[in-house]
């Protein structure tokens, strides 16, 4: 038997690409200077985290003081909401969407306990967001709405062209956030395409570094700092910054945008085979997400399987090497099923039997093969050993 490991979890985290390491290296080794003083070690370290700036606002057709570096997709979501809803104490309503990573929901539950108001937008069976929802939604009173580029579990790219454009005729002032951190790889991150004031990124989703990524904050958006101290990242985050870690960051974010096109034709040919090949040979598969290839992620497939457990799937496929996600935070003690798949409409017994494969573009054609081998004999050995408890479940 190959022992080899299929990885399909790129959603969850990517390998590190070796030109990203190649890069951030000096900056371990020989620029380990504080870019904040001012002798030789510490101007050497300057001129690599600004170059890492100007190369992460290229990416963004941004100016470099827009970018803030931070500590990855959550802290740059937490910042964003937080950061805005600060700034502007007399503004007392944020929207956002069900179906957001929980770096945002519980940033908006948080201010929720701190006395804002919070509008969460249905989205419909595709994970699309309701945009006529998001035109009631707006009133006097709101500062900000967040609205994902692309959802992590099902791969909904959402509108966020039309989400600023119906912002922005009720009112130019009320800011607009997006969580981009799994589009970077795959969609055009432009803001001037797009008009957001605020965007999300993270490093180890676009083959670079954990513990990093982006919040981009258009001039003139208010905004206050959530972390106090020092004045780096001009005021808006204080902390001596992770050097090495941004080289890193601008590396994959220029690579991921210079090869996207590629990257996304790769992985789209083995998703779509995914998505006509798998429901054909297993019964009771519900796609889950957009039907139509072009309104999900290129490197995205996500179902469910009737009778059966995501998890119990998941382990199955671990003992025949490949790695793949429910999609779901569940932890072995709690098998609640994803807010995603519950807010599309998915019944909750169903949503239990999720699966989510996110491909990147280390894989091959023969590790699919491979998969639409493993999948249908694992899922009927399941339904086989326990038919009524799952059934009952
Ligand atoms: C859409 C989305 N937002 C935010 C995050 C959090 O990013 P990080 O792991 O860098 O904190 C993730 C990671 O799973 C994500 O998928």
């Amino acid at each position: 038997m190959d022992e080899r490991r299929i990885y399909l979890d790129h959603a969850a985290t990517t390998p590190t690409d070796p030109r990203v390491v190649e890069a951030m290296l000096p900056y371990l080794t020989e620029h380990w200077g504080n870019p904040s003083s001012i002798y030789f070690e510490a101007r050497e370290a300057r001129k690599g985290l600004d170059a890492a700036r100007r190369s992460v606002a290229e990416a963004l057709g941004a100016r470099p003081a827009e970018v803030i570096f931070t500590s990855g997709g959550t802290e740059s979501d937490n910042l964003a909401l937080r950061g805005v809803a600060a700034a502007r104490k007399g503004g007392r309503h944020i929207i956002t969407t069900v179906i957001e990573h929980h770096a945002v929901l519980h940033s908006a539950e948080r201010l929720e306990q701190e006395g804002v108001r919070v509008t969460y937008l249905p989205v419909d069976r595709e994970g699309m967001v309701d945009l006529e929802a998001l035109e009631r939604a707006l009133d006097d009173e709101t500062i900000l709405v967040s609205v994902m580029s692309a959802n992590n579990e099902v791969g909904t790219i959402e509108p966020i062209a039309d989400v600023v454009r119906i912002v922005k005729a009720r009112d130019p002032r009320i800011a607009v956030h997006t969580d981009a951190v799994q589009a970077a790889g795959y969609l055009d991150l432009d803001v001037g395409r797009t008009g957001v004031d605020l965007l999300s990124l993270a490093g180890h989703k676009i083959y670079g570094p954990k513990g990093v990524g982006v919040l981009y904050v258009r001039s003139r958006t208010p905004f206050l700092a959530q972390t106090l101290g020092g004045t780096q990242e001009k005021n808006r985050r204080a902390g001596t910054e992770n050097v090495a870690g941004a080289v890193g960051m601008a590396t994959a974010l220029r690579l991921a945008q210079a090869e996207r096109v590629e990257r996304g034709d790769h992985v789209r040919l083995l998703r779509d085979r995914l998505l006509e090949e798998l429901p054909r040979r297993v019964s009771g598969l519900h796609i889950t997400g957009p039907k139509d290839p072009e309104r999900r992620l290129p490197n995205s497939f996500s179902c469910c399987f009737e009778r059966v457990e995501g998890e119990a799937v998941l382990l199955q496929l671990d003992l025949k090497a490949i790695s793949a996600s429910s999609g779901s935070a569940c932890t072995t003690a709690s098998l609640e099923p994803s807010h995603v798949l519950l807010a599309m409409g998915v019944p909750h017994d169903l949503a239990r039997g999720s699966l989510r494969i996110t491909l990147g573009k280390g894989n091959t054609m023969e590790e699919i093969d491979r998969l639409l081998d493993v999948i249908p004999d694992s899922v009927e050995r399941l339904r086989a050993l326990a038919p009524q408890a799952a059934r009952t479940s």
